[in-house]
């Protein structure tokens, strides 16, 4: 008799893949910018936590890397794969849907790290706006009269309330404010996974508490698979799961928030730098 008990047995077979959430799979992907690498990669997996933060220095890539992900930019190659454990994904290449507008309705959104211009539609329509491109409605057909206001009144009343909106016939005019629209946009579309490029920078300490409040609410009872970007690394330690470090392109080490925060590669290619805080 063998005394290597598993010879000639079945492989041992491959450990099955928990998927409570929704979740991204990301598989060999690199882009570049004129030659120069900026993201290259390997394999990463998002949304195994409800909230995972994604840091590091200026330039490793985070932008590009959920930009790749929206498939706003292309890759130079690499797969990009959703599973959502309500059914309506399990595998599915995002990518092959080509567009931004498709990647968002197969649950995937993403709010801006430089806010979009959102000075030529009122705080209302630009709420309609996004709700309409989710139904791929022409966008000649978004306004007051087709219903979408009346579908969604009540939830964008709620948001108005809960960010103290007052006008919602006005226009966004403060950097704060075009954030704030920014992410009811997302959440309007009942995101499965949220995207969150730097969503508090220039938010009012007590409207960024409500952003992540609301946050956190959505990715434990909604079961959002919430991604955030973020320098003000008090709110990633605070809010997130789970954390990924990236520098230079790739991510290079992941981790609880205290093993992240505590560890020796983090505080030389970042904390240490000196221009963010512990
Ligand atoms: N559209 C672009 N064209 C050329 N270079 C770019 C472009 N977008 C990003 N980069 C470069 O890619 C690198 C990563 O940028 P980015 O993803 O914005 O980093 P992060 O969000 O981590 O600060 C930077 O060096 C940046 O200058
Ligand atoms: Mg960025």
């Amino acid at each position: 008799m063998s005394d290597t008990p598993n010879q000639g047995a079945a492989p041992e077979p491959a450990e099955e893949v928990e998927w409570a959430r929704p979740m991204i799979n990301i598989e060999g992907a690199v882009k570049s910018f004129d030659g120069r690498v900026v993201v290259d990669i390997d394999e990463l997996t998002l949304g195994e936590h409800p909230i995972e933060g994604l840091i590091g220095p200026n330039g490793a890539g985070k932008t590009t890397l959920l930009r790749m992900i929206m498939h706003s930019i292309t890759l130079d190659r690499g797969t990009i794969t959703l599973f959502a454990p309500d059914g309506s994904a399990n595998g599915v290449d995002v990518l092959s849907k080509q567009r931004t507008p498709a990647i968002a309705r197969l649950g995937v959104v993403k709010t801006n790290q430089v806010i979009q211009d959102f000075e030529r539609l009122t705080i209302l329509d630009s709420m309609l706006l996004s709700l309409a491109k989710a139904s791929d409605e022409r966008a000649n057909q978004i306004y007051r009269e087709n219903g979408l206001y009346d579908e969604h009144a009540g939830e964008i009343r709620n948001y108005l309330d809960y960010f103290e909106i007052d006008d919602a016939d006005g226009f966004a005019l403060s950097a704060g404010e075009k954030k704030l629209l920014d992410i009811i946009r997302c959440l309007l579309l009942h995101p499965k996974v949220l995207l969150l490029d730097e969503p508090t920078a220039g938010l009012p300490i007590e409207m960024r508490d409500r952003v992540m409040d609301l946050v956190k609410e959505k990715a434990t009872t909604e079961n959002i698979s919430v991604v955030i970007v973020e320098h003000d690394l008090n709110v990633i330690w605070a809010v997130s799961d789970h954390v990924h470090f990236m520098a230079e392109g790739s991510v290079i080490l992941q981790g609880g928030p205290d093993y992240i925060r505590e560890h020796e590669t983090v505080i030389e290619k970042y904390l240490g730098s000196g221009h963010v805080g512990r």
